[in-house]
């Protein structure tokens, strides 16, 4: 039994640091820091419009998604070689282990590279020989998710399939990502069924901009096993009845949410309601680099804007390894670490 509410509420934000956790929403394209970004121009000759590190973190002010897509997207585009896949995963491993993230489901976008002539090979090899180092080198267990982009075709989506299945065995699932109103989930009905068929894990980012109805059709027609972001969920009744009952887990990212305009305020956002309601939410980071802060920096603002307490972070921590797809057994092992990290505390 945990006796995490006893936390004295000072000790709170070194509780929220320490704790064992688990990364269930990460683009690793969106890790790629400004200083990573020059370097890897430099080394592989592309021009980018910025004329320095600082100039390009200034452009980071966003208005939407989609005023964030269009930068993120020109940041992947120096990313060429398998080292640099591996480059940017490592850097993000790194953090994440400062982060105490135990566990990692990193979500990739192959055809911001294939398009631009880059070879699935080169870039699911270069991130899972990251994957591999990690869980050798620094204990971090991690995994990949390959994400279709909505704004493009379903004919697209299964042309990128085709292509990463001679790497099945290197990433557990799909994912659905990108310009997300005007492109619903039952757009990509067929691909979600025959990935299915093939045993992958099905996530899809559904309700940070669209509506609840995409989290419906998302559930419904795809079928996805968790959904991304899912915060407009708020807005239907009958959705958080289904959302709780049938523990569908949400991968909540609250710094991302505050820099596209989700929110108004930190202080606004729902995650204690989410959480309230019997939800399986969980805390993540989104794109890191652009958003500003990693998990820990994700924990620590949204508890200090919205005054979550101990035993909600304990409740976040549990939830990040319960809804992820490791193990049982694995499971088990990273939620005893965490009621070890609360006995060291309270
Ligand atoms: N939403 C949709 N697509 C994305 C995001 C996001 O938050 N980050 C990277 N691609
Ligand atoms: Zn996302």
């Amino acid at each position: 039994m945990t006796t995490i509410s006893t936390l004295s509420p000072d000790r709170l934000p070194a509780f929220l640091a320490a704790m064992p956790k688990a990364e269930l929403h990460i683009h690793i394209e969106g890790s790629l820091e400004p200083e990573l970004i020059f370097a890897l121009a430099q080394r592989n000759g592309v021009q980018i419009p910025y004329a320095s590190v600082e100039e390009l973190r200034r452009a980071y002010a966003f208005s939407n998604l989609q005023s964030f897509l269009d930068i993120y997207y020109a940041g992947a585009s120096v990313l060429l070689k398998e080292q640099d896949f591996f480059d940017m995963a490592w850097a993000y491993l790194l953090r994440a282990k400062a982060d105490n993230v135990v566990h990692a489901e990193i979500f990739f976008d192959p055809q911001t590279h294939t398009a631009r002539g880059v070879a699935m090979e080169t870039v699911v090899n270069g991130l899972h020989r990251a994957c591999l180092q990690a869980e050798a080198e620094l204990g971090v267990s991690a995994a990949l998710i390959l994400c279709f982009l909505r704004h493009l075709s379903e004919e697209e989506a299964f042309e990128t399939l085709e292509q990463a299945l001679p790497f099945r065995d290197k990433f557990i699932g799909v994912g659905l990502d990108s310009s997300e109103v005007g492109h619903p989930p039952e757009k990509f009905a067929k691909v979600f069924a025959r990935c299915r068929a093939l045993g992958l894990h099905l996530v899809a980012h559904a309700g940070e901009e669209g509506p609840p109805a995409y989290v419906w059709t998302a559930l419904d027609l795809l079928k996805v096993e968790r959904i991304d972001h899912g915060v407009q969920s708020s807005k239907d009744p009958a959705l958080m009845r289904r959302l709780a009952q049938d523990k569908i887990a949400l991968t909540v990212c609250p710094l991302s949410n505050l820099k596209l305009c989700v929110f108004p305020k930190l202080a606004d956002h729902n995650i204690g309601l989410l959480l309230d309601a019997g939800l399986v939410a969980t805390v993540n980071s989104d794109d890191p680099a652009y958003f500003g802060g990693y998990m820990n920096e994700n924990f620590l603002q949204t508890f200090a804007a919205t005054g979550l307490n101990a035993a909600q972070a304990y409740q976040l921590a549990k939830n990040s390894f319960d809804a992820s797809f490791i193990a049982a057994s694995h499971k088990r092992k990273y939620i005893d670490l965490l009621d070890a990290s609360v006995a060291a505390f309270v």
